[in-house]
């Protein structure tokens, strides 16, 4: 697909029919969130990748009631690793670049499952203690779940602000 297309295609879907994502096209979107910029590319992030529906179910728990992430062919947890971006740059790697590490290598990863066709939920409200227990990352900061599958029902197609609301050109 163009980028373009990709990006005009992506709507978060809570709804997924039951569906193995193949290997090898998992292995794209892991690729693709490993081309991802990183500060000093570092790559300070793991991804937690859980396919089976047990610990989908136990995860799905720490998200307030979101149970629809159950559905999807597998929960992509990007986790920030503030002690590897100290290391480089001190508190600014370990509050902000290391989270930046693990949402860019995120948007990679919805972008490329968008090429390939499948569907995505971008899920950012879970405890974070209770879901950093649960798979065992300590040391890491969960930042999002990405939930990627094949859609079981039509995006509700959200708005934008104007351009002209989100930019300030201070020239
Ligand atoms: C930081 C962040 C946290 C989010 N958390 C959730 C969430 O917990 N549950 C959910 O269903 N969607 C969540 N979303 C998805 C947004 O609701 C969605 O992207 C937004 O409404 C725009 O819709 P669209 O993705 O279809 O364009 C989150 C998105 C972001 C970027």
């Amino acid at each position: 697909m163009q980028l373009d297309t990709v990006i005009k295609n992506r709507h978060s879907v809570r709804k997924y029919l039951p569906f193995h994502i193949p290997d090898s096209q998992l292995g794209l979107v892991l690729d693709a969130a490993n081309r991802a910029p990183s500060a000093g590319n570092l790559q300070a992030f793991k991804i937690f990748a859980i396919r089976g529906d047990a610990k989908k179910q136990i995860v799905a728990k720490c998200t307030y009631g979101q149970d629809f992430i159950v559905g999807a062919s597998i929960v992509l947890i990007f986790a920030a690793q503030p002690e590897a971006s100290s290391k480089e740059y001190g508190t600014r790697g370990s509050n902000l670049y290391c989270i930046q590490d693990a949402t860019i290598a995120a948007t990679f990863a919805v972008l490329k499952a968008t090429d390939l066709g499948y569907s995505t939920a971008w899920i950012g409200s879970f405890d974070e203690e209770m879901l950093t227990n649960e798979i065992g990352c300590d040391g890491y900061i969960p930042v999002a779940m990405v939930l990627i599958g094949k859609a079981g029902e039509s995006p509700r197609l959200t708005l934008r602000k104007k351009i002209d609301d989100i930019v300030k050109f201070l020239d």
